[in-house]
């Protein structure tokens, strides 16, 4: 079997490509990486090109796809909010040209990276795959936008199908050191973050007067080994379904506080941090309800925040 990766050189296709047992093909344009893909994944044939028809008809012309893992596409809340433009003709717009190439080659299965995002902010946790979703922001909008799609190709073309995966919030690097979460510029996710504020950038914890117990949003992180492993499991498992949503992250919250705290522990380090105002567009409480995975699959997570705090801290404390 040789699968596919669109954007299979950011911080979660990197992870599985290491992992796969298959011969994995990437496409990635590396607005969003700085892999040194050829020492780090040599086993990956790799093209650095857009995620365009044509680019995508080329590598499917020359491989025996089978499979493809959608992870291409632009992934900030903020920037989507100020170009909502960039990004639904780029996520949007991409994802519609990979289905017309699949569906020209008849390749007929897919995994596609959503998010918890589309859940927005009123629904309440634990959050399950059947509730109604909602779009806060451009960003979450092209991702239920692209469910739905992927959902219509499926019900359409007879051989289709697919699975959308909603992550949590993925933390964590692989525990050889040689992947991490390192975006382009200046990270916004929490854990990156955190990481820097050792080294002297103080982190502002957006909010400390949410109805938790410590005033801190709750959210469910997951080690990104575990959710690599999980698009493998849904690899296995593709010929058994049509069409299906699955939520994966640990399946229960932790505070900003708490994670902070964990991270001190695990690595005996001190994290800078202030308390600032709340960051517009944050739901206080979000963690996923993980059953229907564990059920249909007989999986679960194996790392716990101890872990997903230590590895994030070893792959950056030497880089
Ligand atoms: C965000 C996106 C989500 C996306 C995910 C991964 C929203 C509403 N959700 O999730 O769609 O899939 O990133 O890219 O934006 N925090 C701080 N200080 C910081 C940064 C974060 O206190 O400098 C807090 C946030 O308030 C939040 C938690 O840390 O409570 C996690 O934030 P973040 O890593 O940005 O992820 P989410 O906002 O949960």
């Amino acid at each position: 079997m040789t699968i596919l990766i669109t954007g299979g050189l950011g911080y979660i296709g990197s992870h599985i490509s290491k992992i796969a047992n298959e011969k994995v093909v990437i496409i990635d344009n590396q607005s969003n990486s700085q892999l040194n893909y050829k020492k780090k994944l040599p086993n990956a044939e790799v093209f650095i090109e857009d995620l365009k028809y044509k680019n995508v008809c080329k590598i499917f012309k020359n491989y025996n796809i089978d499979t493809v893992i959608h992870l291409a596409g632009l992934k900030s809340v903020n920037d989507s909010i100020i170009s909502p433009l960039e990004y639904y003709s780029n996520n949007i717009i991409s994802s519609v040209e990979l289905l017309q190439a699949m569906i020209k080659f008849k390749i007929n299965k897919l995994i596609f990276s959503s998010s918890a995002t589309v859940y927005g902010n009123k629904n309440k946790s634990p959050l399950k795959e059947d509730f109604l979703t909602q779009s806060i922001n451009p960003y979450g909008h092209t991702k239920i936008i692209i469910e739905d799609i992927i959902q219509n190709c499926c019900a359409s073309y007879s051989n289709f199908s697919a699975i959308s995966l909603r992550y949590f919030n993925p933390i964590g690097a692989h525990s050889d050191g040689s992947l991490g979460d390192r975006p382009k510029g200046r990270p916004l996710n929490l854990m990156p973050l955190i990481v820097d504020s050792v080294f002297g950038k103080k982190l502002t914890v957006f909010g400390n007067d949410y109805p938790t117990a410590d005033g801190t949003c709750l959210r469910d992180y997951i080690h990104v080994m575990d959710l690599a492993e999980a698009h493998l499991i849904c690899l296995k498992n593709l010929n058994n379904i049509k069409y299906d949503t699955f939520n994966v992250g640990l399946g229960m919250g932790i505070s900003v506080l708490e994670l902070i705290k964990t991270f001190e522990n695990a690595n005996k380090v001190k994290v800078n941090f202030e308390f600032g105002e709340r960051r517009l567009g944050d739901a206080a409480i979000s963690y996923a309800d993980t059953s229907k995975f564990k059920n249909r699959f007989n999986w679960s997570p194996k790392y716990n925040y101890k872990s997903m705090c230590r590895d994030s801290w070893s792959q950056n404390k030497n880089n």
